[in-house]
C-alpha cells in the first residue's frame, strides 16, 4: 500500500511543530528555568538547542524520509547488512510510551482547568486559594483518572481518522490559533503590575544562580529540555519525515521547526514569569507553576474568564498535537511492524497507554509516598525520558548518520540536501563526529554524578 502523505508543507512543517510544541514548552520549560534560576538557564538551553536539537532533527528527518518507515522499519531499510542498528526500534518505541505515561496526566490537568475556567470556578480566590485548587485536583485520584482517560481516547480517536484527515486537519488549525493567542497573554502579563521583577528574573541573566544547584547539573537540565522539547530520539519527528516528498532540503524544515518552537516556550516564560512576581509565586514551585499562577492573572484581567477558558483549551490542544504525534508514531510502529490493521493499532494501543498512564496517578495519590532516586514517579519517569531516553536515542541516530558502520555520512547529506532551501552544513562532519557524541555523554554522565550526590 501507498504510504499516505502531508496534503501540503505547512501541514508538514505545522504538525512537526505541534509535535515540539506542547506541554514541554508551556508548562515544563517554565518551572523547570524557574527551578535553576532564570536568563542564565534560559541562555544555555538556547546554546544546545541549536548545536545539538537542531543537527539531530535533520538527521531523524532524513532517516524517516529516506527509509519511508516509521523507526519500526526505518533503520532496516538504511542500515548495512548484518548490522543491528535496528534493534534500537524497540527503546525508541519504549521512550514513546515512557512519555505518554506522564504527558497524559499533565493533558488531562490542562483539559480539567480549561472546564474548570468556563465554569468559574476561580473566580474570587486569592493566590493562596488558587494554590489550594491546584492541590485538591493533584490529590483526587478519580478526578485525574477522569481526566487522563478523556485525553487518551481524544488523542486517539483523532488518529483513528487517518493522517490527513484526523492528523493534519486538525493539528494544523490548533497550531495557528495557539500563536496568536500566546502573543496576547504575554502582553497582557508583561503589563501585569509588579510583573518587572519576574521579567528580569526570566530575562537577564545571574551566572551566581547557577552554582545554586551545581553547574553540571543545570547543564544536565538545560539539554533534557531541548531534546524533551523537539521529542527528539525516539523516532517521534522522524515519523513524520516519512510522510513528505522531496521537494525541500531538511535543514530549512528543520529551522522552521525549531523557530516556532522557541517561539512558543520564550512567550511561555513571558506569560508566567511577571505573573509570578505580581502575585507572589514562588518561580521555583515546580511542575504546578503554570496552574498556580495563571488563573491568579485571568482573576486580574478584564474578560479573563473568556481569555483564561481560552488558554486553557489552548494548552490542551499544544498537549494534544503531541499526543497525537506521538500517538500517530506508535500506531505507525505496530503497523509497519506487524501489519496491524489501523483500528487494531489504535484500540490495543490506546488500552496499553491507559494502563500505562495509572502509576503517575498513583504516585500522587495512593503510592504518595512512594519515591525512586528522590522523585516522584511523575518526576522520576520525566527524568528517565528527558535526561536519559531522549539524549541516548539522539547519540543513536546521530552516529547512524554520521558513521560508517551505520547509514553513513555521504548517504545521510544526499537525503538531507535534496530539495529546494537551505543546505546542511558539511563542514561540521568533525564536530559531528568527534565532538559532539563526547558532549552527549559527558553531560550524561555528569548529570548522573551530581544527582547521586546531592541524594
Ligand atoms: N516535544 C514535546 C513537548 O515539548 C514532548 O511537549
Amino acid at each position: 500500500m501507498e504510504r499516505e502523505k502531508f496534503s501540503s508543507r505547512l501541514g508538514f512543517i505545522l504538525i512537526s511543530a505541534g509535535c515540539a510544541i506542547g506541554l514541554g514548552n508551556v508548562w515544563r520549560f517554565p518551572y523547570i528555568t524557574g527551578k535553576y534560576g532564570g536568563a542564565a538557564f534560559v541562555l544555555i538551553y538556547l546554546f544546545f538547542l541549536i548545536v545539538m536539537g537542531l543537527p539531530i532533527m535533520v538527521m531523524e528527518f532524513a532517516v524517516g524520509r529516506a527509509s519511508q518507515k516509521s523507526i519500526a522499519t526505518s533503520f532496516n531499510v538504511l542500515e548495512k547488512k548484518g548490522s543491528k542498528w535496528h534493534i534500537y526500534r524497540y527503546f525508541g518505541m519504549a521512550g514513546n510510551y515512557l512519555l505518554m505515561m506522564f504527558y497524559t496526566t499533565i493533558g488531562g490537568w490542562m483539559l480539567a482547568y480549561f472546564v474548570k475556567m468556563i465554569k468559574g470556578d476561580f473566580k474570587g480566590l486569592d493566590a493562596a486559594g488558587v494554590e489550594q485548587a491546584f492541590g485538591s485536583l493533584t490529590t483526587d485520584l478519580g478526578t485525574m483518572l477522569f481526566w487522563m482517560l478523556l485525553v487518551v481516547v481524544i488523542g486517539f480517536a483523532i488518529c483513528s481518522l487517518g493522517l490527513q484527515s484526523g492528523v493534519e486537519r486538525i493539528t494544523k488549525g490548533m497550531m495557528v490559533i495557539l500563536l496568536l493567542l500566546m502573543i496576547v497573554l504575554a502582553v497582557n502579563s508583561c503589563l501585569l503590575p509588579g510583573g518587572t521583577e519576574g521579567l528580569e528574573f526570566y530575562l537577564k541573566p545571574d551566572f551566581g544562580k547557577l552554582t545554586e544547584y551545581g553547574l553540571s547539573e543545570v547543564i544536565f537540565a538545560a539539554m533534557g529540555q531541548a531534546f524533551f522539547t523537539l521529542s527528539l530520539g525516539i523516532g517521534a519527528l522522524a515519523v513524520f519525515g516519512s510522510y513528505i516528498g522531496k521537494e525541500r532540503k531538511l535543514t530549512g524544515e528543520a529551522v522552521n521547526i525549531l523557530v516556532l518552537d522557541t517561539f512558543v516556550a520564550l512567550t511561555a516564560g513571558l506569560i508566567i514569569f511577571p505573573a509570578c512576581s505580581a502575585f507572589g509565586v514562588d518561580p521555583g514551585e515546580g511542575p504546578g507553576l503554570v496552574f498556580v499562577t495563571l488563573p491568579n492573572v485571568f482573576n486580574n484581567m478584564k474578560g479573563g474568564r473568556f481569555w483564561g477558558s481560552l488558554f486553557f483549551l489552548f494548552m490542551t490542544f499544544a498537549a494534544l498535537s503531541t499526543i497525537i504525534a506521538v500517538f500517530q508514531n506508535i500506531i505507525s510502529f505496530a503497523q509497519d511492524l506487524w501489519n496491524w490493521s489501523l483500528k487494531k493499532a489504535v484500540l490495543i494501543n490506546g488500552a496499553a497507554i491507559a494502563i500505562l498512564s495509572l502509576p503517575c496517578i498513583f504516585g500522587m495519590t495512593i503510592w504518595s509516598d512512594f519515591s525512586i532516586l528522590g522523585k516522584s514517579i511523575l518526576d522520576f519517569e520525566d527524568f528517565l525520558v528527558s535526561n536519559n531516553m531522549l539524549p541516548l536515542g539522539s547519540l543513536v541516530y546521530l552516529l547512524f548518520c554520521v558513521t560508517r558502520y551505520g547509514w553513513g555520512w555521504k548517504n545521510f547529506l544526499k537525503e538531507a540536501n535534496t530539495g529546494e532551501g537551505i543546505s546542511f552544513p558539511k563542514k561540521i562532519k568533525v564536530y559531528l563526529t568527534f565532538i559532539l557524541p563526547i558532549i552527549v555523554l559527558y553531560i550524561f554522565v555528569q548529570g548522573y554524578i551530581s544527582l547521586f550526590k546531592s541524594l
